[in-house]
């Protein structure tokens, strides 16, 4: 939640500023602003809405000349999004103003020290608590006052800060919330997310928990907690600018659904070489840590916890291993069963979603070993666990996620095969279809994307449904909750996820004449099942459209309209036939006139708990 940027420089910050904040709009968006300071004095604004109002309000930046600044853009935690809640936050005396992505669990203790002393608060936030901190500290020596202020935190911080007693520095400091630095030529930066930065520079340094950054133009230099200097490699950005642009298409959203086969391959072909899957990503250790687990605990929040529940199905019914999959917020709170003979695989795109970071750490204290399936590099997940498989699927900016879903699932599906075959479980005729059948993927989701003009129409003939049901088996129910959430979350039109038969255990009192049932049956061994399943809301007065694969062609007889996947291997059919689905989602909610990249009340990175 929450996305910072800083700069300093030489050319003027603002512009600047509110181009990185656009880049990391997908990280919140009901709010905005930016403080620069110039010849020793600072100057903010900061406006409700988004990015738009802020750079009206402050003419592209022109108003607020200056080369060293910091900027935010909110998703309200404490607070709703007004112009005084927005951040930057500013010391009483305007000495400083600071951005904030995070939360200060103890704010309330210290709000109350801090008044006691005369401070006067202006917002309802969390933060505002850290501006008048670092007041209270400051005694001539930026980075003293930093620390201390640090020392008094409880929670998760990134922190941007700068001062008008030391014009062209910016300092940075980060706790469980990311924080990356951009390494410029005569300039510096800081941001939440790389995307703010690629434009600008490709070198990039990782700050760790607990460190602190001091940037101006020509310098940045890293300490450690206690404030001792530590030195830190560059690392190199691998993807270009284009990447997080939307490249001629309408919607990031469209651009990223149109991208799967490519981000599919990126996952899948350099991990099978000579038809063996190799997960070069993990060492030996990898090897003998699985041979000694006895249970699987997949976790994961949203689409991830989706992508989780296929998982589930393709690593049990290869690998015979117990899976559990449990959303992450209520793993941690229910006593888990977790031991040392338990493999914890935690499913993220970003990496930094609290709660399955939370999850990890309660699996960890278990005894449990964690693997991380996760898509952006260096990202807080990422670091926490003992093994990563990155998924590869490049930023991915609108917030409800595509290829960051499918890539998750192609991940686990070449796992579920290379679990299967260390435990001596698949012949090597069966091995070779499934490796053959993973590496056919890309092609089967671009089949898939073609179905875009008769998903885009059936999209305007079923937009006006008000509520709706997406229903399967087995897989393809799992596949439902994905669909269902999909629509949900970018057209705002209520629907929901029953397991095909379980519907008539009280929900099919909804079914009324003309409701539209989405059903699902590229599941072959229970096609017959669902067709049962069909019949019954069609009894009821359910339009239904279906969703199968080119061997299905008997759902003509009772569907109203169907769209036809490529055909896959049965286990591996998630992927082709949630590219439609997603497709229609993007439709609807387009022809209903919704803000599809960004979702009201919705954010891509979800920090808090
Ligand atoms: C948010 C996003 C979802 C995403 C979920 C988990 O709720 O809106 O699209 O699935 O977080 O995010 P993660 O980055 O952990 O996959």
């Amino acid at each position: 939640m929450c996305g910072i940027v800083g700069y300093t420089g030489r050319q003027d910050a603002a512009p600047l500023l509110l181009e990185g904040l656009r880049k990391l709009e997908y990280r919140g968006y009901d709010s905005a602003g930016i403080a620069v300071e110039n010849d020793g004095r600072l100057r903010m604004v900061k406006a409700s809405g988004h990015i738009d109002r802020l750079e009206e309000k402050t003419h592209g930046g022109a108003d607020l000349p200056g080369c060293c600044g910091i900027g935010h853009t909110r998703w309200a935690t404490h607070g709703a999004p007004t112009d005084v809640n927005a951040h930057p936050h500013m010391s009483n005396d305007g000495k400083f103003a600071i951005v904030h992505n995070g939360i200060i669990e103890n704010y309330s203790a210290l709000r109350e020290e801090l008044r006691g002393k005369g401070f006067v608060f202006q917002s309802e936030t969390d933060t505002e608590v850290i501006v008048h901190l670092l007041d209270m500290y400051y005694q001539g020596d930026l980075k003293e006052a930093v620390m201390r202020t640090a020392a008094r935190l409880e929670g998760s911080y990134a922190l941007g800060v700068v001062c008008a007693d030391v014009p062209g520095t910016l300092c940075a400091i980060k706790m469980a919330s990311p924080l990356i630095l951009g390494v410029g030529i005569g300039e510096n930066y800081f941001a939440s997310d790389v995307t703010a930065l690629v434009s600008h520079t490709k070198n990039v340094i990782y700050l760790e928990d607990g460190e602190f950054a001091e940037l101006t133009p020509e310098s940045i230099t890293v300490y450690d907690v206690a404030g001792r200097p530590v030195s830190h490699s560059i690392s190199r950005i691998v993807w270009d600018v284009e990447a997080a642009e939307k490249g001629g298409y309408d919607h990031f959203m469209l651009k990223e659904i149109m991208e799967q086969p490519r981000a599919m391959k990126a996952a899948i072909e350099p991990r099978i070489r000579s038809g063996r899957i190799v997960l070069d990503d993990f060492d030996d250790a990898f090897k003998v840590c699985f041979d000694d687990v006895h249970r699987i605990v997949i976790t994961a929040c949203g689409s991830a916890y989706h992508a989780g529940c296929v998982g589930r199905t393709m690593i049990e019914a290869l690998c015979r291993t117990p899976v559990e999959v449990d959303v992450a917020s209520e793993l941690r709170y229910r006593d888990p069963i977790i031991d040392d003979h338990t493999l914890l695989i935690a499913v993220s795109q970003s990496g930094e979603t609290a709660d399955t970071i939370a999850a990890i750490r309660e699996g960890k204290n278990r005894g449990a070993k964690v693997l991380a399936i996760v898509n952006v590099v260096g990202s807080t997940i990422a670091k926490l666990s003992d093994y990563v498989l990155y998924t590869w699927a490049g930023p991915e900016i609108a917030v409800a996620t595509t290829k960051g879903y499918t890539t998750q699932i192609a991940v686990l599906s070449l796992l579920a095969v290379w679990m299967a075959d260390r435990r001596g479980l698949l012949t090597p005729e069966r091995y070779s279809e499934l490796t053959g059948g993973i590496l056919d993927l890309p092609e089967r989701t671009q089949r898939a994307i073609d179905l875009n003009p008769q998903v885009a129409y059936l999209a305007e003939r079923y937009r006006d449904n008000t509520s709706l049901f997406f229903i399967g088996r087995n897989l393809d129910y799992a596949v439902c909750l994905e669909a269902s959430l999909k629509l949900k979350e970018i057209s705002y039109i209520h629907s929901e996820a029953y397991a095909a038969d379980e519907l008539k255990h009280g929900t099919i009192a909804l079914i009324d004449e003309g409701r539209l049932v989405v059903a699902l049956a590229c599941c072959e061994a229970l096609f017959d099942k669902t067709m049962s399943n069909i019949k019954e809301v069609k009894a009821r007065g359910a339009k239904v459209l279906a969703v199968t694969h080119e061997g299905g062609r008997r759902v003509f007889a009772e569907a109203d309209d169907v769209l036809f996947v490529p055909v896959t291997d049965p286990l591996l059919a998630a992927i082709p036939e949630i590219v439609p689905l997603q497709l229609f989602a993007y439709y609807v909610a387009r022809a209903n006139g919704c803000d599809i990249d960004k979702p009201r009340n919705l954010a891509k990175s979800v920090t808090v708990e």
